[in-house]
């Protein structure tokens, strides 16, 4: 019933509507009505309350309730099941478990804030409470664990797209995953997978969106590095829309690749890269070197051109010079 409340508020917003009018037209009790508004004005909704006018939505809570995700998602799999946490550990972990638990293709789980979130190459990863999007996406792709980066690369395009389109922020994509502008890092994706020798159990898509994020609150150590969509553009962003177009850009991009359009995607990937056509450092565990990026192949890997000839870079970090 709250949910139905809501909607009505909804669909007069900025109007006042009598709680007479909605105990009748959802057929339930007034005093049902009272209740269910007091919580959801607890929960955050600005709801202005008139002896005699009734109720008035205001403004909703700014929080990514799977509520307020559903009322402005226009997508038929990416986040029809919607996970949210006020705190995580990571979202990453719970998609994974989510998954492990046979969930279906296109869960979510989202955040406001992450004590414990993760980052490529064992890093951590900075979850301000309600200032960004992390989020995990459960996939069940239907294709061979050696095509998994498939997923990686499709991420990155759909989240790239979103940003230059809904942000207008002209971002592109640092190999393998990162969203850049101006050489500082707005999106990083962790992908993780769980698979058979020749099939994928799931793939849990991972993404770190530094939306609202001031200048000032990076912590020191990653403050020259990273950088957020308010900070880059000066406006706010309305991260349920926000979120709501990154998952219909996803299914999409999906859909896409399912259907053997994936070098439609690679084209994109190559296109919205910044890595592309520059000198780079290779630094994985065991080995460093530099040349230039000159592709990237079907699986994803990196393709260096060097002294040596032309590497396959898979893993590990690469910088542009
Ligand atoms: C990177 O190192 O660039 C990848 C960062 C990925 C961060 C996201 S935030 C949501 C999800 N949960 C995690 O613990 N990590 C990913």
């Amino acid at each position: 019933m709250r949910a139905e409340i809501l909607d009505f508020l909804r669909q007069n917003q900025g109007k006042y509507v009598s709680g007479e009018e909605i105990s009748r037209e959802l057929n339930v009790s007034r005093t049902a009505v009272w209740k269910h508004i007091r919580a959801l004005k607890q929960d955050g909704y600005q709801i202005e309350a008139h002896t005699r006018a009734g109720y008035c939505l205001r403004g909703t809570t700014g929080r990514l309730l799977p509520e307020e995700i559903k009322a402005v998602l226009t997508t038929k799999v990416m986040g029809q099941e919607i996970y949210y946490y006020p705190q995580i550990g990571s979202t990453n972990n719970e998609a994974k478990k989510l998954a492990a638990g046979g969930c279906p293709e296109g869960t979510i789980v989202v955040a406001e804030t992450q004590n414990t979130g993760r980052g490529r190459l064992a890093r951590g990863w900075f979850s301000p409470y309600g200032k960004g999007i992390w989020m995990s996406v459960v996939l069940r792709p239907p294709f061979s664990p050696l095509e998994a980066s498939k997923c990686t690369l499709m991420a990155a395009v759909a989240v790239n797209r979103v940003i230059r389109q809904v942000a207008g922020v002209y971002s592109g994509i640092k190999w393998p995953n990162d969203i850049l502008f101006q050489g500082r890092k707005l999106v990083g994706i962790l992908t993780e997978m769980s698979a058979e020798m020749d099939a994928i159990n799931y793939v849990v898509i991972g993404m770190g969106i530094n939306v609202n994020i001031e200048e000032r609150e990076f912590p020191g150590e990653i403050a020259a590095t990273a950088t957020s969509l308010l900070a880059v553009s000066g406006r706010e962003i309305d991260r349920r829309m926000f979120l709501a177009a990154i998952l219909k850009e996803l299914e999409t991009a999906y859909h896409l690749v399912q259907t053997g359009g994936f070098t439609s995607i690679l084209d994109d990937w190559r296109s919205q890269s910044i890595t592309l056509g520059k000198n780079v450092d290779v630094i994985g565990p065991d080995h460093r070197y530099s040349g230039l990026a000159i592709d990237i192949d079907n699986e994803g890997a990196l393709l260096v051109k060097t002294a040596q000839g032309v590497r396959k870079v898979l893993a590990g970090d690469v910088s542009i010079r």
